[in-house]
């Protein structure tokens, strides 16, 4: 059991020892096996590290983003060990050229995060390209240097969190359908920064809070992993957030900020979503945020239970019509 640290939080501390919990049943199932299982990756290893010499045919995976920095490089991996991996793009002829541009099996499909009928028609193709979905990974998103508003809504709340959130409502049957389907979430650490109270139920067109919309979107992001971690209790499938560290990609196009001179490259960003999407080292892992390879510290707001059944209930409200029913077999 891990010695806790003097300084965590206890709602850190727990969230450790849950996750340790998760793994330790399959330490035991390996046997004398897990004396010889690899370590953990080490810190900064590329996706290609983490996944060479996993087979991956058979297996349909979603990856939202496809065409640019961790989500191509997902992609990218993932179709590289045998996956069938269906990548969205909000542009059709981006997600063409992405999936064109991988070595395996890669179909595009167009998903616009803050138009609802768009996540809906994008979850009806995927249905019809795969009955079953192994891993759904929620990585698309954006950071704005402005205030926007889509749908009355911050703009980063809405294309980060609420469509994910329908898309992840639309097909968590097929997830469900799988041997063992995992939902990962890409979070951040900036998720700190969110506002203080966290999610502005009250004020979520942003105003007096937008500086900090990209934090809030994230800190979103976690809260719902966290609550369908716990809806999903008792199935095969998982759901868990995971950040892939400070990552040169074109996230911060809209925002002048730069990118620090220690920022990863995509190969190694994809690591973490890769790892958590596909690694049989990540079976029966569920609730967990994590950032290289093991668990991270979060702030008390994103391990807030009753804020994240909030969130959860607010969301549906929000997406109304675009929502599928919830399957009577799961925790609501
Ligand atoms: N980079 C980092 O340091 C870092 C750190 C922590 C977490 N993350 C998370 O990692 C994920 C991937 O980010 P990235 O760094 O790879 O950024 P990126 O290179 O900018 O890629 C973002 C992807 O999301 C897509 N996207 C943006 N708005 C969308 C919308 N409205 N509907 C559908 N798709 C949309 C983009 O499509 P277009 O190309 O058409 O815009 C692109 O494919 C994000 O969730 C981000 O929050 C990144």
């Amino acid at each position: 059991m891990p010695t806790p640290d003097a300084r965590m939080p206890p709602s850190i501390h727990r969230r450790r020892l849950l996750v340790a919990a998760a793994l330790s049943p399959l330490a035991a199932t390996l046997g004398a096996a897990a004396v010889d299982r690899p370590p953990a990756p080490r810190a900064g290893a590329t996706a290609d590290d983490v996944m060479r010499g996993i087979d991956l045919s058979g297996r349909n995976i979603v990856v939202t983003g496809c065409n640019s920095g961790i989500g191509f490089e997902t992609m990218r991996v993932l179709a590289a060990q045998g996956a069938h991996v269906i990548g969205t793009a909000r542009d059709a002829a981006k997600g063409r050229e992405a999936c064109g541009a991988v070595r395996g099996r890669a179909t595009p499909v167009v998903l616009e995060l803050s138009d609802l009928g768009s996540v809906v028609e994008c979850a009806r193709r995927v249905g019809e390209l795969a009955p079953r979905i192994d891993a759904l990974v929620c990585n698309a998103g954006i950071v704005l240097g402005r205030h926007e508003v889509a749908g009355g809504l911050e703009r980063q709340f809405a294309v980060n969190h609420l469509g994910h959130f329908v898309l992840a409502n639309r097909l968590i049957a097929q997830v469900l359908a799988a041997p063992q389907g995992r939902v990962v979430s890409l979070g951040s650490g900036n998720h700190r920064d969110a506002p203080p109270g966290g999610i502005q139920f009250d004020r979520l067109s942003g105003e007096g809070w937008h500086d900090r919309g990209y934090a809030h979107s994230k800190l979103a992001n976690g809260l719902f992993s966290l609550e369908l971690a716990r809806r999903l209790r008792g199935t095969r499938a998982t759901s868990n957030c995971v950040t892939p560290g400070h990552t040169r990609t074109n996230i911060l196009r809209s925002t002048g900020s730069r990118y620090a001179e220690t920022a990863r490259t995509p190969a190694q960003g994809a690591a973490m979503p890769c790892y958590a999407a596909a690694h049989p080292a990540m079976a029966g892992v569920n609730g967990a945020y994590m950032s290289d390879f093991a668990p991270a510290p979060q702030s008390p707001a994103q391990t807030d239970a009753t804020m994240a059944a909030h969130l959860w209930a607010v969301s549906e409200r929000l997406a109304g019509d675009a929502l599928a029913p919830w399957p009577a077999a799961l925790r609501d």
